[in-house]
């Protein structure tokens, strides 16, 4: 079932009508599905090899309460700061199931983790794997290291999410893989567990996962024959989604059976760091038409959600499709709209050329698949507090991420001194 549908002509989130949840939650909100998180998780810890750790990649939607929806289902996580650390935790995720990713890790943030005991740290540089035996060294502790490898892959997807070929700043070149190995093995507060790679995300073909796995499977080979043991391999994110209707989308089934014949061949436990497939499609984006204008050659319809809460169609020139949330009714007249927000850019656009039935000030939309790198993209660019968040259970909601003041964000600064008075 598909957890936003019209009933009765009214656009639902689950039990919950979204006009009503609109007038009183307020708009711009994001709107969350439990369903759609529960069904995406178990959708695809089901096609994983059984044992696997479903790392969620707490950056695509950080919310606690959708951490913590996930945490009862058994979700780790792949955290990228200190601040997702402590998400992760505060949301009952266990330090054992946590990963710690990224290519620019402090020594207080690996404290942190090296104190709550996570499962492992994905390293990425030679200077990285010294600090943190340093570190490591300090507390009396034995860091469980994978190092993450660019394996020189081309993911096929946009380029500003494409980590995996060797012009990017991500993980370690192959071919210095074995030394960089031999490098962890030597530093004694670092016990080498595994081996990573993530080659970027949306993507949209099985290929480069095959061929990323391809290249970890002689790694390991490399690696055992080096001396080293290695029990475990990360296969990172990345999986893709449809944004568009009728768009070709990678079967989970068949991204489950590359990971299932890596896990077999190798003997090796497995972490997967889904985010984008998890939580995209479990959330939506509602917004209110403030005003349609006609310009000189377009219709504009200027919504109250902008790029500082959704940014991706600016950043990426991300299709995210958009729907009214009350069911057109068949033979209505449309229109070619520009939907764009209110923010003083021109790249504060959704959508361009877009045809959608007629519309009026007041009516809303619901700007699809946001529940992945929407709020947690988001910021207060023109002094715009970003839209609230909800939760959607059933019948139940509840809002998860309250909106802030104009006033509460004017508080956060502060004057010096010299300019009090
Ligand atoms: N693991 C690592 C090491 C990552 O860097 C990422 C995403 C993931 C896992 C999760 O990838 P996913 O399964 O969500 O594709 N802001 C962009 C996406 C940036 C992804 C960054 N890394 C967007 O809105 O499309």
């Amino acid at each position: 079932m598909n957890p936003f549908a019209y009933r009765v002509g009214r656009m639902c989130a689950e039990d919950v009508d979204l006009a009503e949840l609109a007038d009183q939650a307020g708009t711009p909100l994001y709107v969350y599905s439990t369903a759609a998180l529960r069904r995406r998780f178990e959708g695809f810890s089901g096609a994983c090899p059984p044992g696997t750790l479903v790392a969620y990649s707490v950056k695509a939607n950080g919310n606690l309460a959708v951490l913590k929806t996930l945490a009862r289902l058994g979700a780790g996580a792949d955290v990228v700061s200190s601040g997702e650390l402590k998400r992760a935790l505060a949301a009952g995720i266990p330090a054992d199931k946590i990963v710690f990713s990224g290519v620019g890790k402090s020594a207080v943030e690996m404290r942190l983790a090296l104190e709550a005991g996570i499962f492992q740290f994905n390293v990425e540089s030679e200077p990285e794997l010294e600090t943190l035996n340093a570190v490591a060294r300090d507390l009396g502790r034995e860091a469980p290291v994978a190092i993450r490898v660019n394996p020189d892959v081309d993911a096929g997807t946009h380029a500003k999410i494409t980590t995996g070929t060797a012009d990017t700043k991500f993980g370690i070149p192959l071919d210095r893989a074995i030394q960089a190995y031999r490098h962890a093995a030597r530093l004694e507060h670092l016990k080498v567990v595994g081996v990573d790679v993530h080659i970027g995300s949306q993507i949209h073909r099985l290929e480069p996962f095959e061929a990323a796995c391809a290249r970890l499977m002689e790694l390991v080979r490399q690696l055992r024959n080096d001396g080293h043991e290695i029990s475990r391999a990360d296969i990172g994110g990345g999986l893709g989604i449809g944004y568009e209707s009728g768009a070709t989308v990678p079967d989970v089934q068949a991204y489950g059976r590359i990971a299932n014949r890596l896990q077999s061949e190798l003997g090796v436990a497995l972490i997967a760091e889904p985010g984008r497939y998890i939580a995209a499609e479990a959330g939506l984006l509602l917004a209110r038409v403030r005003y349609v204008k006609a310009g000189a050659a377009k219709t504009f319809a200027i919504l109250d959600a902008g790029m500082n809460d959704l940014l991706r169609p600016a950043l990426y020139g991300a299709y995210h499709e958009i729907v009214p949330v009350t069911e057109p009714g068949s033979g209505l007249a449309s229109e070619t709209y520009d939907i764009v927000g209110p923010v003083c850019e021109t790249a504060d656009l959704f959508a361009s050329g877009r045809i959608l039935p007629l519309l009026e000030r007041g009516d809303l939309v619901a700007i699809m698949a946001a529940g992945a790198y929407g709020a947690a993209m988001s910021s207060a660019y023109n002094s715009r507090p970003p839209a609230a968040e909800v939760l959607v259970n059933g019948a139940d909601w509840s809002v998860v991420r309250p909106r802030l003041s104009d006033d509460a964000l004017v508080a956060l600064d502060r004057l010096p001194a010299w300019l009090e008075g």
